[in-house]
């Protein structure tokens, strides 16, 4: 919505939600503290906020002097009940509609952004128009409008899309919708489809993405028993115009809110439709991505003979890819919490996750950290400077991506660490040849001339 607000300066947008907290904290006025880091996003709202981009909990007035309301609400994987692990929980879209339908007055568009599983918006639908009120009053129209931006680089995937979907049958409604898109997107960007053509698209290409890194992942295992190097085969048919460059990096497993979620809705979809095959095929690409991750932990207990009893290890990263501070279904929640049950004391940095977040994310009443620890001793620490976190450990393990990790002084960390000393490099981006150089035990992801 703040790139809608730099982009459409004449129209007003009203950010609602019913949680203060949140809203307080984007109505911030330090804009390093934003609830979200995005890069560019605290430039946007520094210019727009105010002017015709207001955050606020004023959730019913809003929608009453709505044209346009677009649903954004987080859809998880529903815990418990039928499709449990698998279906999205639809509990907010639903009560969206609801407030939408009590509220609006005149004619309203309401778009779906949130990520949904196909057939949603025939909820939003029922529930909309099954209201309780006089006919003549309101009337609605619903869109669906899938968002394909990625965190780390939303502000520039949303300046210049690659294409931007309008799913609909009202075309009146489309036009309104396309109409603000062409304040900065060129019309050959602007797709319109039905309703449900739109809704599968987002989570076909989200599956199609997550199927491209479960497919180098599983490259990844063979390249390191047989000398091969993952980064080369990539390279290799990445230049393959039919494959890509895209989407072929190898590392700890995908992460983000995103891609399981989206592939479990098409397995839950399948199986709806008794396409059993099409649901164990999809539900192999999670599967290999869950054995990624528990891959990278075994490889680090083994070079580390097998035991990690107080054993300092050092964690580079902990969000779930670069430039984001989001960790929900970061690769790191798992293979942090496997190595502490072995017993291990995790120094964790990370550049802008927080303490808080780190903490939240590891913290499960599933999970019995104490496995393996003594009692009263701390099992992970967090800190901010990132030799601190290596100096006097036994490894390093790097998981994300940033760009201050490839700069980091080996040379001067070499003179501080425990013998022998490993360093865990899950997303290659290392120089293997300096550290080896400096005596220091390096394994890469991927990487057939491992030590
Ligand atoms: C993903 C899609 O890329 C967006 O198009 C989509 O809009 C978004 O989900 C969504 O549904 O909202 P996002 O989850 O933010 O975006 O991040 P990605 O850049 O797709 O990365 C996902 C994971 O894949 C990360 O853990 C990343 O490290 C990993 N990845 C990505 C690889 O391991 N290798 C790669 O080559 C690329």
């Amino acid at each position: 919505m703040a790139v809608f607000a730099k982009n459409c300066p004449d129209i007003e947008i009203d950010v609602v939600d019913i949680n203060p907290e949140r809203i307080k904290g984007w109505n911030n006025n330090d804009l390093t503290k934003l609830p979200v880091f995005e890069p560019g996003l605290s430039q946007i709202i520094e210019e727009v906020r105010g002017r015709n981009l207001i955050f606020s909990t004023s959730v019913k007035d809003s929608i009453k002097k709505a044209d346009m309301v677009f649903i954004s609400v987080n859809t998880p994987i529903k815990e418990k009940g039928i499709g449990a692990g698998e279906t999205s929980d639809l509990r907010w879209v639903e009560s969206c509609a609801r407030e939408i339908s009590e509220f609006a007055e005149g004619h309203t568009i309401v778009v779906e952004k949130s990520t949904l599983p196909v057939k949603t918006a025939q909820t939003i639908k029922d529930i909309l128009f099954s209201s309780n009120y006089q006919k003549s009053e309101k009337s609605f129209s619903v869109l669906s409008n899938p968002e394909f931006l990625a965190e780390g680089t939303a502000i520039k995937d949303l300046e210049e899309p690659d294409r931007v979907l309008i799913g609909g049958d009202d075309q009146e409604a489309m036009e309104a919708l396309k109409h603000i898109y062409l304040n900065w997107i060129p019309p050959e960007k602007l797709i319109f489809t039905n309703l449900w053509s739109s809704e599968l698209s987002k989570l076909t290409a989200n599956a199609f993405l997550a199927q491209r890194i479960s497919s180098i992942n599983s490259i990844s295992a063979i390249c390191e028993v047989t000398g091969a190097d993952v980064s080369e085969v990539s390279y290799a048919i990445g230049k393959d115009n039919r494959i890509g460059s895209e989407f072929l990096k190898s590392g700890p497993g995908f992460g983000g809110s995103c891609f399981k979620k989206d592939i479990l809705n098409l397995v839950y979809l399948a199986k709806f439709y008794g396409l059993n095959e099409v649901a164990d095929y999809w539900r192999k690409v999670v599967e290999i991505n869950s054995w990624q991750q528990k891959r990278v932990y075994e490889t680090i207990v083994k070079k580390l003979f097998g035991n990690l009893a107080d054993k300092k290890i050092a964690i580079l990263g902990f969000s779930f890819k670069e430039n984001t501070n989001d960790t929900r279904e970061s690769p790191a929640i798992c293979i942090c919490r496997n190595l502490i049950n072995e017993g291990a004391f995790l120094s964790i940095h990370d550049v802008k996750v927080t303490q808080e977040a780190i903490e939240k994310s590891l913290v499960n009443e599933n999970f019995d950290f104490r496995n393996g620890h003594n009692k009263n001793a701390p099992y992970w620490e967090y800190q901010l400077n990132l030799y601190r976190a290596i100096e006097n450990s036994h490894a390093v393990i790097l998981l994300t991506a940033w760009d201050e990790y490839k700069t980091i002084d080996w040379g001067s960390v070499s003179l501080n660490v425990k013998s022998p000393f490993w360093v865990f490099d899950t997303r290659s981006i290392l120089d293997t040849k300096n550290l080896q150089d400096l005596g220091l035990n390096i394994w890469q992801l991927g990487c057939g001339n491992n030590n």
